[in-house]
């Protein structure tokens, strides 16, 4: 355990866990997880080596989307625990040496808030309707939506409400479920509310938030029809806005009143990179996830381009890159990688789907991650990818509970598959999620071979590869290191030197010759180590650290 460092800067080359508290550990036995669950495993993340928690949203809400449909940002929904348990979190992480960043979504709130309950109940004179996008309809009658545009969950993004008189009048914009209703953030009042939302956690003790659809919350005017052309690459007018950066700005003089250094991270799905640091400048955000990185295929020449087109982005506005590999949203990094491209993270996997092949994706993700982790920069991990858990994919439909698998009548089936509760132990009920054998999702047999008190002290188990990678990474200033490309021979190898160490991947097929890499520090995989510590034979899908 060590302690917090006092440093401004301490997000740069910082080791961020995420952590989905529904499936993260459950201690009051109900089959969901909870605050003081989360408290109850600190010690596993403080062994682990990170520096820093993230906890996705624990507020009061509906739970049609996990969470992400928030009705009050200053309490804790009774799933999870109570304010006085988030208290006691952020207490307990910082005794831990963890700073806690928490969930912030700003884009939509639930249709159970205040405010639009008050939209829907008062009529369309109210003021809260100010808060949110209601429109007229077009056609006869306003039968038909405002616009075309779509929810990212399917189908429409407008629904239309019944006013207080009960005749059918104006729709409100949705671009999620249509239990998520969009802020209207040219008000003042809802610029107010999440100013004084920042405040509210702020004075609590947290060190920054993950900023939800960072790129969503301003609209083009006059809500624009919009058809996706590719080749046109006009910005679409519901993402990207440039009026979304004054926010930031603002925001962000609200944090730097904290002497604690608090920060911002956006979930922003914006291309390209140059476009994605422009929420990086110096007086907004400090950090946003590099998901190009993340979907890039498992191919040296794609990474090492990809790697370098962020790098010069992030330098340009004297930011650093933000690497990840998994999250609640896509499939987990271990089952993707063996995936054809697009199909599975994109759609989910289902048992009627080709299954992946669960040994060579946990050899490739390994590489992955020890390749993620050797770059200059921050990074995060999601819970369970250091116990190597892949992606459930035959989860049956009727355990689904993404909105997206309803949204669209199971053409896509969702994120489920990457929400699947954590195996803490493998005897116990529910791995050792639960006090009971209640688990929301249901957990695959197969898990009880992940559980973390298996890999525990094991030579070469996931856990203990991530426990070293992040402190050899510590100990060697990996993160904060400067990248120095190695030029390779041989097709599919990627080889740098960051610090004082040579990182070779080999992504290719065959085993491939290499020429002295030194003695080896850190391997993803089974290496062939002479006696004088070095290899001669890098074997494919696998990563190698080396002095
Ligand atoms: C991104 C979150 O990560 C995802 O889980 C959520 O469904 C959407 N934003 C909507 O809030």
């Amino acid at each position: 355990m060590t302690a917090m460092t006092t440093s401004p800067d301490w997000w740069r080359d910082a080791v961020i866990y995420q952590i989905y508290p529904r499936s993260f550990a459950d201690a009051d036995g109900d089959g969901i997880g909870d605050l003081p669950g989360v408290v109850s495993r600190l010690l596993h993340l403080a062994e682990l080596g990170v520096d820093a928690i993230w906890v996705s949203p624990f507020y009061v809400s509906p739970q049609h989307d996990g969470g992400y449909d928030v009705a009050d940002y200053r309490a804790v929904d009774p799933v999870f625990g109570t304010l006085g348990d988030a208290d006691r979190l952020i207490e307990a992480a910082h005794a831990h040496g963890l700073r806690i960043i928490v969930d912030l979504v700003p884009n939509h709130t639930s249709w159970d808030h205040p405010w639009f309950q008050a939209a829907l109940h008062l009529g369309p004179d109210s003021p809260e309707r100010a808060c949110y996008l209601f429109r007229d309809g077009h056609g006869p009658d306003g039968a038909e939506p405002p616009n075309n545009w779509q929810s990212v969950f399917g189908g429409p993004a407008w629904t239309r409400v019944t006013e207080p008189d009960g005749r059918l009048g104006a729709w409100y914009l949705h671009m999620y479920d249509t239990s998520q209703p969009d802020l209207d953030w040219s008000s003042p009042v809802v610029r107010a509310e999440f100013e004084s939302i920042l405040r509210f956690w702020l004075d609590r003790g947290v060190d920054g938030f993950r900023v939800d659809v960072a790129h969503g919350l301003v609209k083009a005017p006059g809500l624009p029809d919009w058809e996706a052309d590719p080749e046109a690459r006009t910005r679409p007018p519901m993402w990207d806005q440039d009026g979304v950066h004054e926010i930031y700005r603002a925001w962000r003089t609200v944090l730097d009143e904290y002497d604690h250094h608090p920060i911002l991270v956006a979930e922003a799905w914006v291309e390209p990179p140059e476009r994605l640091m422009r929420y990086l400048r110096p007086d907004e955000m400090h950090q946003a996830f590099n998901f190009e990185f993340m979907f890039t295929p498992w191919d040296a020449a794609r990474l090492r381009s990809s790697i370098d087109r962020v790098r010069t982005a992030s330098a340009s506005v004297g930011s650093v890159p933000t690497w990840v590999l998994s999250n609640h949203d896509v499939v987990r990094h271990t089952t993707r990688l063996v995936m054809p491209p697009a199909a599975s993270h994109v759609r989910g996997i289902g048992p009627n789907d080709p299954q992946p092949d669960e040994a060579h994706g946990l050899r490739r993700g390994r590489a992955a991650t020890l390749l993620m982790l050797s770059l200059p920069g921050g990074a995060y991990l999601y819970q369970g990818e250091e116990l190597g858990l892949p992606e459930h994919t035959t989860l049956p439909d009727e355990t689904r509970q993404d909105p997206t698998f309803g949204r669209t009548l199971g053409q896509i089936l969702g994120r489920d598959g990457c929400r699947v509760p954590m195996p803490w132990e493998e005897l116990a009920p529910a791995y050792g999620f639960s006090s009971t054998s209640n688990s929301w999702l249901p957990q695959p047999p197969a898990w009880a071979h992940y559980a973390a008190d298996i890999q525990q002290a094991v030579d070469g188990s996931t856990l203990e590869m991530y426990r070293r990678a992040i402190a050899l990474r510590a100990a060697h200033g990996m993160g904060a290191g400067e990248l120095t490309w190695i030029e390779s021979p041989a097709e599919g190898l990627l080889a740098f030197r960051n610090a004082d160490i040579t990182v070779v991947v080999n992504t290719g097929t065959e085993a491939v010759e290499t020429s002295d890499l030194g003695a080896v520090l850190l391997a993803s995989g089974p290496v062939d180590v002479a006696t004088s510590g070095h290899i001669a034979l890098l074997p494919a899908d696998t990563t190698v650290w080396t002095t």
